[in-house]
């Protein structure tokens, strides 16, 4: 069975966190002040720590964990309807009455973030960049995270660069208010997970270990608001230097996947002048448990997404696109690639 899932930790880069690694991180992120944090929840609960305003612009639709971290810094969530990629005129109807915007970068894909800078600008609103999952995409050729004044990263183990942690980029210099030591289970457990994932998610193992990833799936989502040791640094820093091979793999597989499945499903598309990190390949449809069911049959594993979710229940877009989506990552050989879209093809011509 082919996974939904695929991770870019190797056992070189776990090998290579014991020793100090070069900082190449600044091809990828260019504002001038950077702070690694135990997460990407915790970056933003930082950076929203630094700010006076009380009244936070949230989107309608994104991963549950930016919501949390909003209210965990004591902040006052006002939402804007987004889908995937929000909508700048949604952003227009609540711009007034804010202090921050938060852009979530869904799946690595782009709003027209050069007009939502030119809003933040004429409004006096502080532009905060989630490119949690958007490390290395572009918008007008220019990366995402140099947009606002402050952005923040996720290399949590599923992410674009896989293991634990995450990074506040920003404009002004920032002082983090004091965390704890992460735990050395938490750190053991990533250390595990990303030694075994090629085995655990080998097509002809998958089927028997399928279970245990539903279980850590179902597990609730804590704070992480730890401080990242040295080792996960490393770990990350090592992936940096192969991160315009995966992320050409990534662009690679969805060029393929386009183009076969343009008029087949209908999917997520960049708007003009994006080029999206392309973390996932990201389907819309009305029947997501039929498709996923029918190609079950096929050996192939799509995925819902559930910690991505309408976070308020007043928001059209949000809610209609909640339960439409199903993804598969796109690291991986082009082989698999085309077997999971031969799958598609063909429960959708049934
Ligand atoms: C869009 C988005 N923002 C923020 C986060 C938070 O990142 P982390 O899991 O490292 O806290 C995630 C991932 O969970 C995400 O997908």
């Amino acid at each position: 069975m082919i996974s939904q899932q695929s991770l870019t930790p190797c056992i070189s880069d776990l090998f290579h966190g014991l020793f100090k690694q070069k900082n190449n991180l600044r091809k990828y992120i260019l504002q001038p002040h950077i702070v690694w944090t135990g997460s990407g929840r915790e970056a933003l609960r930082q950076i929203l720590l630094q700010l006076d305003g009380k009244n936070i612009a949230v989107p309608g639709y994104t991963c549950h964990v930016v919501l949390d971290a909003v209210e965990r810094a004591g902040k006052n969530p006002t939402f804007y309807d987004s889908s995937v990629i929000a909508d700048v005129k949604d952003i227009e109807k609540i711009i007034t009455k804010v202090d921050a915007l938060i852009i979530s970068y869904n799946f690595g894909f782009l709003p027209d973030i050069e007009r939502i800078v030119a809003l933040c600008k004429k409004h006096k609103v502080i532009l905060i960049e989630d490119c949690a999952q958007a490390l290395g995409a572009k918008y007008n050729n220019q990366l995402v995270g140099f947009f606002g004044d402050y952005a923040f990263y996720s290399f949590g183990i599923s992410k674009n660069i896989g293991f634990c942690g995450g990074l506040i980029a920003s404009k002004k210099k920032i002082k983090l208010q004091k965390t704890k030591k992460m735990p050395l289970s938490y750190l053991m457990n990533t250390i595990i997970k990303s030694s075994v994932h090629t085995l655990f998610f080998h097509p002809l193992i998958y089927r028997f270990t399928k279970k245990y990833l539903q279980e850590e799936l179902e597990k609730n989502h804590p704070p992480l608001a730890y401080k990242l040791p040295r080792y996960a640094k490393n770990v990350i820093l090592h992936q940096f230097k192969r991160y315009n091979k995966i992320q050409r793999k990534r662009q690679q597989n969805a060029v393929y996947c386009v183009r076969e499945l343009d008029r087949i499903i209908d999917f997520v598309k960049p708007i003009e002048k994006s080029d999206p990190s392309w973390l996932y390949f990201v389907i819309k449809t009305n029947n997501t448990q039929e498709i996923m069911h029918q190609l079950q049959k096929h050996d192939i594993e799509l995925g819902e997404m559930h910690t991505f979710q309408a976070l308020s229940s007043n928001l059209p877009k949000s809610l209609d696109i909640e339960n439409k989506i199903l993804t598969f990552a796109l690291y991986r050989d082009l082989q698999d690639i085309k077997k999971i879209v031969k799958g598609i093809k063909n429960v959708c011509r049934n």
